[in-house]
């Protein structure tokens, strides 16, 4: 996630936008660039590192421009560096471009420029946009005043994937043209003047008048006037919104904390994360290319990570068995680099790390390449250490994550692992088509299920009002249910300060069932219809001890025993 700011007023554009940059920088410091017009001429200036670097640039206080577009960047494609930071210029120099989002055929599309002569600087995939409003521009045979307008329309109509554009031409040299898919933009009405901005808080301290755009939007600005359009450039009207938010509330959209936010950010991420893996015949991850003949000879898969990344790698265990048939050991970085793991050149080693910077998961990696093993990552930050250092890197495209808490980089590393061992399932060659499409479909429909799930949390609010005194808790579930179940006792810890533990149902009888006792309150995760019997009895065994249960199982179980049982249960 990147976060965007643009000006067109009477004002020298260019601390408008930096001190919008430094509101917004908490969603992505790798680079930072401004552009504004000045003498009919784009002028950019850009910077690799945080927005300090780009206000240090010599030059960058005599941009005199009263209209101008800025981009803090996390890096999603291409590492950080000056020629991957926004806004990009296309071949002309008449449009600059800055973008939130991904765009996932920008490969074809930078294919399709190429072969027109256009000629690329960067490793992004925002590159192609100024290209082709510039390519849409030139075939564009009526020189009305709705030129500029009809080549971005053109441009957004090419575009797969997720955008939030800002867009200046010369061509236009008054106007500024903002457009929006999947990736939020905000319109501030001032008094002659109009601010834009990803996220309110950017631009909050100008006004309290706000437009919010929906997707496949375009709009056209002036200083005085802001015409919508929808994506065939019919004009359309929106109504402005008053928000009232304090400074700390914006940057939070409003949410009471981060953790919430990042938590109602999980369709999107995942939405980010999928991408276009899935579009075609067969799985494509970029950055990954492993083949048939590798991964035959594999002899095991390694999957080493600390903490919350390491209980998505429980989950991994589960579907690389099931789906490839090779055993997969799931360790703790610190203790693996502490011992002496049994791997060579046929052990695969996949690494999770939100970060990229945990020390031990870098170690761990290290020891992995020096035992000769191939290494693969899994992390959130593009050119993050760990991704240096290893044969693969692939990413989750969560944005940055605030809350100490993991939530949406835990989700999000869980619908890649899925992908991933789809990915090695296919090239294996044994899955079958039918599963294969099922497995698409399912990941395809996740997103909206969560979404599903995020509007009806009353029950879960009403359930933690009862228990957030209590002492201890303990968690129940069964093959991925229990993987998920490690983490949900790691954030109720983490969170709020209770103790948990989670159990494997089948462990319960175990010894830990001594400590359940009257009023205890048992979380039991049932999703799987295969499973729901067993973990059934394993909820009477508690239930006969005096324990309250709270059931998380799915809309499709359809087992009069689980609500009969238990008052708190909760189907989603
Ligand atoms: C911990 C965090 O300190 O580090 C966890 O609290 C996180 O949320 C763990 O899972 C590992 O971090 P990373 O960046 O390597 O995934």
């Amino acid at each position: 996630m990147c976060g965007i700011v643009g000006y067109i007023g009477n004002k020298k554009a260019s601390p408008i936008l930096i001190n919008g940059l430094l509101r917004l920088e908490y969603r992505g410091y790798d680079s930072a660039g401004i552009a504004t017009i000045e003498n009919n001429k784009i002028k950019i200036m850009k910077n690799k590192g945080r927005v300090n670097n780009l206000y240090q640039l010599e030059g960058i206080n005599e941009l005199v421009g009263t209209i101008g577009i800025a981009h803090t960047r996390w890096a999603t494609h291409g590492k950080p560096s000056k020629e991957n930071s926004h806004p990009h210029i296309d071949n002309s120099n008449s449009f600059a471009v800055v973008h939130n989002g991904i765009i996932e055929n920008y490969h074809e599309l930078k294919k399709f420029l190429t072969e027109k002569g256009y000629k690329f600087v960067s490793d992004t995939d925002t590159e192609v946009i100024p290209n082709l409003i510039n390519y849409y521009f030139d075939q564009d045979k009526l020189n009305d005043d709705k030129k500029v307008l009809r080549a971005v329309k053109n441009t957004c109509n090419s575009l797969k994937g997720s955008y939030a554009l800002e867009i200046l031409s010369i061509y236009n040299k008054n106007k500024m043209i903002v457009a929006r898919k999947d990736s939020p933009l905000v319109i501030g009405k001032g008094d002659g003047e109009n601010y834009i901005s990803s996220d309110i808080p950017a631009i909050l301290s100008y006004t309290k008048d706000f437009y919010l755009l929906d997707d496949n939007e375009i709009v056209e600005l002036s200083r005085n006037e802001v015409k919508f359009y929808n994506r065939d450039l019919q004009e359309i009207q929106k109504p402005i919104k008053s928000i009232e938010w304090g400074a700390l509330s914006a940057e939070k959209d409003g949410y009471e904390d981060f953790m919430l936010k990042e938590i109602y950010e999980q369709p999107r991420a995942i939405r980010e994360t999928v991408g276009a893996k899935l579009d075609n015949g067969s799985i494509e991850i970029e950055g990954l290319e492993l083949s048939k003949e590798y991964l035959k000879n594999i002899n095991k898969i390694y999957i080493v990570a600390c903490g919350t990344a390491m209980y998505a790698g429980i989950v991994a265990k589960t579907v690389f068995e099931k789906l490839c048939k090779i055993p997969v050991e799931v360790d703790i970085a610190s203790e693996f680099r502490y011992r002496d793991p049994l791997i060579d050149e046929n052990t695969l080693s996949i690494y999770i790390s939100q970060s990229g910077e945990t020390a031990d998961t870098i170690a761990a990696l290290k020891l992995a390449k020096l035992k000769g093993a191939k290494t693969l990552v899994i992390s959130n930050v593009i050119g993050s250490s760990i991704t240096r250092e290893a044969d693969y890197s692939i990413y989750t495209h969560a944005g940055p994550e605030i809350a100490v808490a993991s939530t949406k980089a835990y989700t999000s590393q869980v619908v890649l692992l899925n992908i991933l061992g789809m990915y090695f399932a296919e090239k294996l060659e044994i899955i079958d088509k039918g599963t294969i499409k099922k497995l698409k479909e399912d990941i395809l429909k996740l997103p909206s299920q969560i979404e599903e799930v995020l509007k009806g949390t009353d029950q879960i609010n009403e359930f933690a009002k009862k228990v957030y005194k209590e002492k201890d808790m303990f968690f129940l579930g069964r093959g991925t249910d229990y993987a998920v179940s490690l983490e949900g006792s790691l954030k109720l810890k983490e969170i709020s300060y209770i103790h948990s533990e989670s159990y494997a149902s089948g462990e319960l009888k175990h010894g830990p069932i001594a400590l359940i006792e009257n009023d205890v309150t048992v979380i039991a995760t049932m999703t799987n219809p295969d499973l729901v019997e067993k973990s059934m009895s394993n909820v009477q065994e508690v239930v006969t001890r005096g324990a309250k249960v709270f059931v998380i199982t799915s809309e499709n179980i359809k087992n009069d025993g689980i609500t009969r049982n238990n008052k708190n249960s909760k189907n989603k």
